[in-house]
């Protein structure tokens, strides 16, 4: 330590100075003052050329050391100040990850369109390919081609919304696409057409709107045991299980003959679709040679099946879009 007491409080007070800044800026602002080239210290070392020369060393070698010490504390000032600013930004930025989540919920997948998926799935794995159609459709596609004419019964059954002044309608069933396909491509075909179906009727198993898939089948030599073998297939990967099927004879007038299917539940039998052999008419309706060709035909609703898997007894849960009820299909 220097002997001079005006230097010695000129050290003393730039070292508590520094060792009190509070940040790196004011740091540097005493670095500036102290050894900056107008600085304090820097003006001591110029004056010593003014000394003479017997006094110059001793007071040099004083300056200078002062000189590295106020250098080194600066250092170390800085590295402390530094470290300490790290540490409250990663203070501040700190993330805490026991806070709990937004709760951001993934949406699912609807059961009737996951059911819908898997039938088609199922369907592909025995050859079938998928064929659209159009929702709003014509009476000749929904009815005469599939013959049911204008006065049939059956058209009663139907439930049909008009629309267009009556011009249209919204299909009442996917049978419609069985004759738009065949219209399009000769024998042999191998389809379903699953989609969106309308009917003016609502109670526990039946809404205005629900799902149908259409499957048609037409080549040379088919009969109703290949319809049987398909469907039996189908029902045993669907329920995955075996199922007794019980084909119970039924009248659609687009297929002769035709049955309806029902499946041994818990309490009995219960219907699950109807099926049939292609009429000879319809084949003629679309100019396919019902001597040489034979196909078969079935549908069935989707909701139903859906219905029966998950045992659900209401129809109308798969639209009320309660989400209790549908986060169990997620
Ligand atoms: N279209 C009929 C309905 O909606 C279901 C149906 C029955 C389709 C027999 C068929 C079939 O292809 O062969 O009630």
């Amino acid at each position: 330590m220097p002997t001079d007491p005006d230097l010695k409080k000129f050290a003393e007070s730039a070292f508590a100075a520094i060792e009190a800044a509070a940040d790196p800026q004011s740091l540097e602002a005493l670095r500036v003052r102290y050894l900056g080239k107008k600085g304090e210290l820097t003006a001591r070392l110029k004056r010593l050329g003014g000394l003479d020369p017997g006094r110059r060393k001793a007071a040099g070698e004083i300056l200078n050391r002062i000189k590295a010490e106020l250098n080194e504390r600066i250092a170390r000032r800085r590295s402390v100040l530094e470290e300490a600013a790290l540490e409250s930004r990663l203070d501040a930025e700190r993330i805490d990850v026991t806070l709990p989540a937004r709760g951001q919920r993934p949406g699912g997948i609807h059961p009737v369109t996951r059911t819908l998926e898997r039938m088609e799935a199922l369907f592909m794995q025995l050859g079938f390919e998928i064929s659209d159609g159009p929702e709003i459709e014509d009476s000749f596609y929904n009815f005469e081609a599939l013959n049911i004419p204008e006065d049939h019964p059956a058209r009663a059954m139907h439930d049909t919304f008009y629309v267009a002044g009556g011009k249209l309608l919204l299909r009442t069933h996917t049978s419609n696409v069985q004759i738009r396909v065949m219209q399009r491509r000769p024998p042999p075909l191998r389809i379903i057409s699953p989609g969106r179906v309308f009917r003016c009727d609502s109670d526990m198993t039946h809404a205005p709107m629900f799902h149908q898939i259409e499957g048609l089948l037409v080549d040379e030599g088919v009969g109703f045991a290949d319809l049987k073998g398909i469907l039996e297939d189908f029902v045993a990967n669907f329920f995955e299980r075996e199922v007794s099927l019980r084909f119970r004879p039924s009248y659609f007038p687009f297929t002769e003959p035709s049955a309806e299917v029902d499946i041994m539940g818990a309490n009995g039998w219960l219907e699950i679709l109807g099926c049939g052999m292609v009429h000879p008419r319809v084949l003629e309706n679309v100019g396919i040679d019902s001597e040489r060709f034979t196909g078969f035909a079935f549908g069935m609703g989707v909701e139903r099946l859906a219905m029966l898997k998950y045992g659900i007894d209401d129809i109308r849960m798969f639209f009320d879009n309660d989400l209790r009820f549908l986060r169990q299909f997620a």
